[in-house]
């Protein structure tokens, strides 16, 4: 009993804190919540010059622009007098959503402002009870209106938001309006500079949910690394304190506590001995349920460790390669429209797990829709997540690392149930300089107060210089300090002059006291064009540029991970050889529409070893 005790008090002391950029609303679990999916047919629309949210001279919009207006357009001009209008969500044309309006209509591929949707909508919200509207993503900045009224804003393209709207909604019919403008500039994140397509809509599912008057809004569960299951319950409403919470973890074991005056409540038990770790040969996921105050929340989690050992990664105290591949959000098919259903998931995730081999997906680079990394905890992969602080953004502007700090909450607080998640990157390709290392660092300390659990990285550039005549490739960059995990990005043998023959040959000089991933390497081909002469863009040369350089990974003694760049091509704007390119990159290991190249097969090969020893 006395050691019983003695692990109960140790493990009360583990849970920590977390920094308070915990969004207004989480609604965690809300797909498990009684509510409405209002994805289907939305009307929509353009808006380029923005005349519905201002006028000229920024003055207010003008009312017969204004596209949120709580209005039948039809039956007011049907009716006559001075009124008149210069637009009708009731009339426009129809788009599905969620899914970017880039791949919905020629005249949208390329555009790139704000558009207004809208959709009209039935509720019957519970007596005394409280609704919301939570989206999964809009891309990038939305203004929502409900029934002609405000009811928030958000910004970020790739994190979820909650509004509370039990005001604004009618028992009977309603009308939400999203404006949505894709637009990006020098201070947003990321900029406008990128290597992937627009993808502007609101890219995700929207559910209206409803709640108690008092409700669990964020419900965590975790396996710290002395042990103990810990979490904690947080409720909202009128009566949250003093509140008791139970959760229930399976069969495996029950926890109790009591919420504080601030509806919080943290817990911790010993594991027990029969705990079933998760981990990608046993993806364990236990049905948890978390009661408090008469409303329930249930989510389905993995519960195992991850941590780093001088230059070991350890999963439940193993050491672990990650054996993975880099994918953007984007479903194979010609005309993607970045609407990530289990269905488009499930095809992109088992050509990692089944056709490679692997047991890791680089997410990049951007957090990636709830129903990939769902999925990436169900199959048994682990997973690199990131924020799209990505080649450079504003780094001297105090408001854009708040926007950068709210964007890791935003996704952190929505994925810390989630065993795959294993690290937290906090940037990529960025250039070297005081101000940059800074902005990362303070990224880097959020995540640990945000979350202690997981690992810290960044994809880092490597800097290549001449030693003793010799070729080194080498990690100089101040902000290894920070990070638990190395990762850096190598195109030698595709940009630069490198030939393959010379890549095994390569020196490196990298700590020898931390983990390193190569996050990034690849070369393009067409898929089906072949010539003989190793030609770049043929699928020989992308094969024996992946033999090449896996050949000098190799020899990488702290060599803990890789994730290639990329699983299949993606649309970009920067891509556009007429012949092998017209808007896309062609790193992909298959071609947009699935089709394998013979790249594919040396991967897998190389991880079906890996696998084996
Ligand atoms: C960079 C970048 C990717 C980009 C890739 C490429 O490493 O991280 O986003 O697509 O190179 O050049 O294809």
């Amino acid at each position: 009993m006395k050691r019983f005790v003695a692990a109960f008090l140790f493990c009360v002391a583990a849970i920590a804190t977390a920094q308070d950029l915990r969004p207004a609303f989480l609604l965690t679990g809300a797909a498990s919540r009684e509510g409405q999916d209002l994805s289907g047919q939305w009307t929509y629309s353009k808006d380029l010059y923005r005349t519905g949210l201002n006028d000229i001279n920024g003055w207010v919009a003008k009312s017969r622009m204004q596209r949120y207006r709580d209005i039948d357009v039809a039956a007011l001009e049907a009716r006559g007098g001075t009124d008149f209008f210069e637009f009708d969500m009731d009339r426009s044309a129809q788009m599905t959503i969620p899914g970017a309006w880039n791949a919905a209509t020629p005249e949208l591929r390329y555009y790139d402002g704000l558009v207004w949707f809208q959709r009209k909508f039935t509720a019957r919200p519970p007596q005394g009870g409280r609704s919301f509207l939570r989206f999964e993503a809009v891309n990038y900045r939305a203004h929502v209106y409900l029934n002609g009224k405000e009811v928030g804003k958000h910004e970020g393209g790739f994190t979820p938001f909650v509004l509370e709207v039990t005001e604004a909604l009618r028992t009977g019919d309603n009308r939400l309006t999203v404006g949505v403008d894709s637009t990006h500039d020098a201070q947003s994140i990321p900029t406008f500079i990128t290597d992937w397509d627009l993808y502007g809509g609101i890219t995700r599912p929207v559910r209206l949910v409803h709640t108690p008057a008092t409700f669990i809004d964020d419900a965590m569960l975790t396996l710290q690394p002395d042990g103990c299951i810990a979490g904690e319950v947080v409720l909202q409403g009128a009566a949250v304190a003093g509140q008791k919470i139970t959760v229930a973890i399976g069969t495996l074991a029950t926890a109790a506590a009591t919420t504080d005056a601030k509806g919080r409540a943290t817990f911790a038990i010993p594991a027990p001995a029969t705990l079933e770790r998760w981990s990608p040969e046993h993806p364990k996921l236990y049905d948890v349920r978390f009661s408090a105050a008469g409303d329930t929340v249930r989510d389905r989690i993995g519960l195992r460790t991850i941590a780093v050992k001088g230059s070991q990664i350890l999963l439940n105290g193993q050491p672990v390669f990650l054996r993975g591949i880099s994918l953007h959000e984007e479903e194979f098919g010609a005309n993607p429209a970045r609407n990530m259903t289990e269905q488009a998931a499930r095809a992109l995730l088992g050509e990692i797990k089944h056709g490679l081999h692997g047991n890791y997906v680089r997410l990049s680079h951007y957090p990636h829709s709830e129903t990939t990394i769902r999925l990436a905890d169900e199959m048994g992969l682990l997973v690199w997540s990131e924020i799209p602080v990505y080649w450079t953004v504003d780094w001297e502007n105090p408001e854009v690392l708040r926007k950068a700090l709210a964007m890791q909450a935003e996704t952190i607080y929505r994925d810390r149930n989630r065993a795959s998640v294993v690290l937290w990157s906090v940037g990529n390709e960025t250039p070297v300089s005081a101000a940059r290392t800074a902005f990362h660092g303070a990224m880097a300390d959020n995540v640990r107060a945000l979350d202690p659990t997981r690992l810290v990285t960044a994809a880092l550039l490597v800097e290549r210089h001449k030693t003793d005549g010799e070729d080194v490739t080498a990690i100089r960059d101040p902000l290894v300090d920070k990070l638990d995990v190395l990762a850096v990005n190598t195109y030698a043998g595709w940009y630069g002059n490198d030939t393959l023959a010379a890549l095994p040959g390569l020196q490196w000089q990298v700590p020898a006291d931390r983990p390193l991933i190569l996050s990034e390497f690849g070369a393009d081909a067409l898929a089906g064009y072949r010539h003989d002469g190793m030609k770049k863009f043929t699928e020989e040369y992308q094969a024996a540029y992946y033999r090449s350089t896996l050949a000098m990974a190799e020899k990488i003694p702290t060599l803990r991970g890789l994730s290639p760049w990329i699983l299949k091509d993606f649309r970009s704007p920067r891509r556009e050889h007429p012949v092998f390119q017209n808007g896309w990159n062609r790193k992909g290991l298959l071609s947009e529409t699935g089709v394998r190249k013979e790249a594919f097969g040396v991967l897998a090969d190389y991880y079906r070893r890996k696998a084996d020893r």
